[in-house]
C-alpha cells in the first residue's frame, strides 16, 4: 500500500469506526434527527431513534428462578406478532393481570446492584467455561441453557406525553419476554427475529423500569445460538401517525443505463383514536454508504400524496418515480455498489411529524436456467459461501468491525454471494453485504414442523412461523445485495407431501411480500418433481448435485430435466474438513476422500489432537472435496454456482470430532480469522486473473479502500503447501501440491527440479506425491499462457526465537465498539513463522483499550475465550482489542512467551 492509499485508508477506517450508524433504515432514523437544521426544514417531531445498549444489569440463572416460562405467558406474547398475521389467526391480547406482574426482578424496588453490569450486545454465553453441564458440543458446549434476566431504566421526558414509544429488540435469544413498570408488555420466540413492542400503553414521565427475561433450553440447536441481548436494543420515540414498522418498500421494475423507474410503498401508521390526514412526501439522495448519510442534491421526488388514515389503523400508499441515469448497485469488481436513500416525511397541521429514511439500490436481477443470475444484464457466477450468525471468541454479540473483516476476507477470497445460513442475520451485515457488493440469499428457518433437535424451532412453527417470515421480508427487502429468499433448509419433512404443502404456503407467503425476487428451500433428500421441490421458483441443492460422498451420482441432470427455466444452485456445497497448517500422512492419491473418524477410518485424522490434513482432499461422508465441487460445476455448466459450506469456521458443530471439540472445521477460513491452505484453492478458482493494474485505480472516493484491496491482494497467485519443516520426515515421501490457476508449474526442491506440469481442465491442483523430504527450499514457478506467472517458496524454517505482532489496524475510533484484530506469529530468527509452534503466549494491555477475546483457530483448544493466555496454534494467536468509549490516546499490546523475545503493537484510539 503506497503512502497515500495509506492515508486514505485510515481515513476511511476513521470515518467508518467513528459511525456505527450505516445505512439501514434503523440506522438512518437516527441519522435524521443529527441533521435537522442544514439538510431538511425543521423536524420539530421528527422521530428519535436512541440506542440502549448501555447500562444494564444482567444476571443468569442455571435453573429457573420466577417459574415463568413461554408456555405460561405464550398469549400474552402471541398478541406481540399481530400486525404480521395475515392468512393465520390474530391473537387478542387477553384481560386480567399478565403473568411475573409479582415476580421481583419486574419491580422497580429490586436491587439489583450486585448482578453484572452489561452493555449489549451481549452474549452471556461466550465467556464460557467450556463444557457447560448438558450443553452438547454440537452447540459449542459453553453455557448457553437457563433464564437470562436483564434491568435497565428507562427515562421519558414529560414532553414526549402525547409520541407513540417503542421498544425495538434486534435480536434475543431467546423466548424473549418483556416488562415495563412490572407489566408484560408482550415478546418474541425466536432467537433470530427482530421485532417490536409498543410501550406506549405502559410508559410513564420519568423513570421506568424496563426487564427482559430470555429463556433458552439444553438443546434448541444444531450450532452454538448464543445468548442473551446479543444484538441491539432501540428506544423509538414517534408522533403517533407515523411510518410504520419496516413501513417502506421501494422496487426497481425497469432498470436501465439511461433510466430507472421506481415504485415505492408507504405505510402509514395511525395509533390515534382519530383519523388523520397526512402529506406524503419523498426525495431521493445518493448514499454515501461510508458514512451511512445522503449527498448532495435531491436526484428524484415521488410525487407527493394527500391520504388520511383512520383512527387506530394503517394504511398504504404508493407513488412512482423516474431517476435518470442511474448509478446501479452490483457485485465488484466487474460493477459497483451504488446505494440510494429515499427520504420519506410526513406532514400534518403544516409540521413535518416524522421523517424516515430507506436506503435502496437501483438494479434488476434475472434468473435463467442456462445463464444463472444476471445483474443489470451481466451474468455473474454464484462464488458463495454459507456462514453462521457467530463471530468467533467475540459469540454471537454482534460487533459490526468483527463482521466487516469477515467480510473484507471473504472478497479477497473472490467470494462474491453469502447464503444466511440458516437464520436471520444482524440488519447491519445486511447493510455491510449491500456496501461491499455481496448477492445474498436471505434465509429463515432450519426446521418447520418435524423436529431435528428437542426443543427446536419445530415448537413454535404453527404459532409463529407467519409472523416470523413476514416480519422478516418486511425487515430484509430493501436490501439490494439480497437476491433471493430461502424458507427453509434441508427440511425434515422435504420428502413428504406434508411438507410440499407448507413449501407451497410459505412461498406464497415470501411472494405476497417480496413478488421481485425468486424463493426456494434448500434441499438435501427431495427429488426432482416432488411437490415440495416444485414449490419453489429455484432449486437449491445441498450436496445433491455433486453426489454425495464417494458416489458421483450427480441431482443436478434429473432437477435440470423437471425444471429447465429456474435457476439451480448448490445451496451447500463441499463441507470440506481441515485445521489451518496440519498436514497428516499418507495423503490420499484421489481428489476427495471421506474423512476418518466418521466412517471409522483415519483418513486424514489425527484424533488424538482433533486434528485434520490441510491438504484439502477430506470432506465429511455427505459431502465433496472442493476439486470433486469445481469438477461437477464444470460438467454441469448450467449451475448458477455454488455456496461453500463454509466461509468461516463457527462455534460448535465440530464434525467429525462430535462429542469432543468445540467449533467447526469446515471452514476455508479458521475461527480466529486465519486463511487455512484452502483459501488459495478458492482464489486460484474465483480470482484467477486478478494482478495488479486490474483494479479500478479511479474511485478515489468512499469506496477507495474495497479497489484498494482488490489491488493489493490481487497479484498472481501461487501457494504451496505443505509448511517445510519435518525433521522426523527426514527420507519420508512428503507429497507438495500447489494452488494457482496457471496452467503450468515447475517445483524446485533445493534447487533441483521435481517436474514441470500441466495442469488438465479436470484438475484444481498441481501435485508433486513422490517428493521425499529434505530439509531446504521448496520453490515452485508457475506459467500461464506459456508466460511466468506466480513464484512461491517454503523453506525449513529455525527453532522459535521470538513474537512478532501486526494489527489489522492500528488506529481505531474511541467509541466503545471499534475493534483491533492483531495477530502474533511465533518465528525464528530470520522471522519466519515457525509452523507447528504451541507456545503459550500472554497478552497484556495498557491505555485505554481491552483484550476482550484471544483465539488462535484450533478447534481442540479448550481455553475460555477471555483468556489473557493463549497457546499458538500452527505458529499463530489472535487477540482481539476494543476501545473504551471516550478515552482516546495510546494502546499498547504485548506479548510474551517463555523463552522467547517478547513483542509489542501501539494502536491509537481516536
Ligand atoms: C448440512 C446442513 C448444515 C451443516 C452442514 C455440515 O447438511 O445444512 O447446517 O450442518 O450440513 O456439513
Amino acid at each position: 500500500m503506497g503512502p497515500l492509499a495509506r492515508r486514505l485508508y485510515r481515513a476511511y477506517g476513521l470515518v467508518l469506526s467513528g459511525l456505527v450508524l450505516l445505512a439501514h433504515p434503523q440506522a438512518a432514523e437516527a441519522a435524521v434527527s443529527r441533521r435537522t437544521a442544514n439538510e431538511y426544514p425543521a423536524v420539530p417531531n421528527g422521530r428519535e431513534r436512541i440506542s440502549l445498549n448501555a447500562g444494564w444489569r444482567f444476571s443468569r440463572f442455571a435453573s429457573n428462578p420466577d417459574s415463568l416460562s413461554y408456555d405460561v405467558m405464550k398469549e400474552w406474547i402471541l398478541p406481540t406478532g399481530n400486525q404480521f398475521v395475515v392468512t393465520g389467526t390474530q391473537h387478542p391480547r387477553p384481560s386480567g393481570t399478565p403473568p411475573g406482574s409479582n415476580v421481583t426482578y419486574v419491580q422497580a424496588s429490586f436491587d439489583d446492584s450486585d448482578w453484572e453490569a452489561v452493555n449489549l450486545p451481549h452474549d452471556w454465553a461466550i465467556k464460557g467455561p467450556f463444557n457447560a453441564p448438558d450443553i452438547p458440543n454440537s452447540m459449542g458446549a459453553l453455557p448457553i441453557n437457563g433464564v437470562g434476566w436483564y434491568r435497565r431504566t428507562l427515562f421519558i421526558d414529560s414532553t414526549d406525553a402525547d409520541k407513540s414509544i417503542f421498544l425495538d429488540i434486534d435480536g434475543a435469544m431467546s423466548n424473549a419476554a418483556v416488562w415495563l413498570n412490572g407489566k408484560l408488555v408482550g415478546g418474541w420466540p425466536y432467537g433470530y427475529a427482530s421485532f417490536r413492542l409498543d410501550l406506549t400503553p405502559y410508559v410513564k414521565a420519568g423513570d421506568n423500569m424496563l426487564a427482559i427475561r430470555l429463556d433458552n433450553p439444553l438443546n434448541f440447536s444444531r450450532w452454538y445460538p448464543g445468548a442473551g441481548l446479543y444484538r441491539s436494543v432501540w428506544l423509538v420515540k414517534v408522533d403517533q401517525t407515523h411510518v410504520g414498522q419496516s413501513g417502506t418498500y421501494i422496487t426497481t421494475p425497469a432498470v436501465s443505463a439511461e433510466s430507472a423507474h421506481l415504485d415505492l410503498t408507504v405505510e402509514i401508521e395511525n395509533k390515534r383514536n382519530a383519523s388523520r390526514v397526512v402529506d406524503v412526501a419523498t426525495d431521493v439522495y445518493v448514499l454515501d454508504t461510508a458514512t451511512g448519510q445522503a449527498r448532495g442534491d435531491v436526484v428524484a421526488t415521488f410525487p407527493q400524496m394527500t391520504t388520511s388514515t383512520m383512527a387506530s389503523s394503517r394504511h398504504t400508499v404508493n407513488a412512482s418515480t423516474t431517476i435518470v441515469n442511474p448509478m446501479l448497485w452490483g457485485p465488484p469488481p466487474e460493477q459497483e455498489p451504488n446505494m440510494y436513500v429515499a427520504v420519506t416525511r410526513l406532514f400534518a397541521d403544516g409540521e413535518v411529524i416524522d421523517v424516515y429514511e430507506t436506503p435502496f439500490g437501483i438494479r434488476s436481477v434475472t434468473y435463467d436456467g442456462d445463464k444463472g443470475i444476471s445483474i443489470n444484464g451481466k451474468p455473474v457466477r454464484i462464488q458463495g459461501t454459507n456462514n453462521h450468525h457467530d463471530l468467533g471468541s467475540l459469540g454471537a454479540a454482534f460487533h459490526l468491525r468483527a463482521a466487516e473483516r469477515q467480510l473484507e476476507l471473504l472478497q479477497e477470497l473472490g467470494c462474491n454471494a453469502l447464503r444466511m445460513s440458516h437464520n436471520p442475520p444482524a440488519t447491519e451485515l445486511l447493510d455491510l453485504a449491500d456496501r461491499f457488493g455481496f448477492l445474498v440469499q436471505d434465509e429463515i428457518f432450519d426446521v418447520w414442523r418435524r423436529q431435528k433437535i428437542s426443543d427446536d424451532y419445530h415448537l413454535y412453527f404453527d404459532d409463529w412461523h407467519e409472523q416470523d417470515l413476514r416480519s422478516f421480508i418486511r425487515r430484509d427487502r430493501n436490501h439490494p445485495s439480497i437476491i433471493s429468499w430461502s424458507y427453509g433448509n434441508e427440511i425434515v419433512e422435504q420428502t413428504e407431501d406434508s411438507g410440499g404443502a407448507t413449501a407451497e404456503e410459505l412461498h406464497a407467503m415470501v411472494k405476497a411480500e417480496d413478488p421481485t425476487r425468486k424463493s426456494g428451500a434448500a434441499m438435501n433428500r427431495a427429488q426432482a418433481g416432488s411437490r415440495f421441490a416444485d414449490a419453489g421458483d429455484v432449486v437449491g441443492l445441498n450436496y445433491q448435485g455433486e453426489g454425495h460422498g464417494e458416489s458421483f451420482r450427480s441431482a443436478f441432470p434429473s432437477f435440470r430435466a423437471a425444471y429447465p427455466e429456474k435457476v439451480i444452485w448448490s445451496t451447500e456445497s463441499s463441507s470440506a474438513v481441515s485445521t489451518r497448517g496440519t498436514y497428516i500422512f499418507p495423503v490420499t492419491p484421489a481428489n476427495h476422500s471421506n474423512v476418518g473418524v466418521q466412517n471409522g477410518g483415519d483418513a486424514g485424522v489425527d484424533p488424538e489432537n482433533l486434528l485434520i490434513s490441510a491438504y484439502e482432499l477430506y470432506a465429511v461422508s455427505w459431502g465433496a472435496s472442493p476439486d470433486k465441487v469445481f469438477g461437477m460445476q464444470d460438467k454441469h455448466p448450467y449451475v448458477a454456482g455454488e455456496f461453500v459450506w463454509t466461509g468461516w469456521d463457527y462455534i460448535g458443530e465440530p464434525t467429525p470430532y462430535d462429542t469432543e471439540a468445540r467449533s467447526s472445521y469446515f471452514g476455508i477460513i479458521d475461527l480466529a480469522g486465519f486463511k487455512k491452505d484452502r483459501f488459495y484453492l478458492y482464489q486460484a478458482r474465483w480470482r484467477p486473473d486478478l494482478r495488479p493494474g486490474n483494479g479500478k485505480l479511479e474511485f478515489l472516493d468512499d469506496r477507495f479502500l474495497l479497489w484498494e484491496r482488490l489491488l493489493t491482494f490481487g497479484r498472481p497467485m501461487a501457494h504451496i503447501l505443505p509448511h517445510w519443516t519435518w525433521p522426523d520426515r527426514v527420507g519420508e515421501v512428503t507429497p507438495v501440491h500447489v494452488f494457482s490457476s496457471a496452467d503450468e508449474a515447475e517445483l524446485f526442491v533445493n534447487g533441483k527440479s521435481a517436474g514441470r506440469l500441466q495442469r488438465e481442465p479436470s484438475n484444481y491442483r498441481f501435485r508433486w506425491d513422490d517428493i521425499t523430504y529434505e530439509p531446504g527450499e521448496l520453490r515452485v514457478v508457475t506459467y500461464k499462457d506459456g508466460a511466468e506467472w506466480a513464484v512461491d517458496t517454503k523453506k525449513t524454517v529455525g527453532d522459535a526465537a521470538k513474537l512478532t505482532m501486526k494489527a489489522d489496524r492500528t488506529t481505531i475510533s474511541a467509541d466503545g465498539h471499534d475493534l483491533s484484530f492483531i495477530s502474533v506469529a511465533v518465528v525464528d530468527e530470520n522471522g519466519d513463522t515457525v509452523p507447528e509452534a504451541s507456545d503459550s503466549i500472554t497478552f497484556s494491555v495498557s491505555g485505554p483499550g481491552e483484550i476482550v477475546s484471544t483465539d488462535n483457530g484450533n478447534p481442540g483448544d479448550f481455553t475460555e475465550f477471555p483468556s489473557l493466555t493463549r497457546k499458538a496454534f500452527s505458529g499463530l494467536a489472535l487477540a482481539i482489542v476494543r476501545s473504551e468509549a471516550g478515552a482516546s490516546g495510546k494502546i499498547t499490546v504485548s506479548a510474551e512467551a517463555d523463552g522467547l523475545k517478547g513483542a509489542r503493537v501501539v494502536l491509537r484510539s481516536i
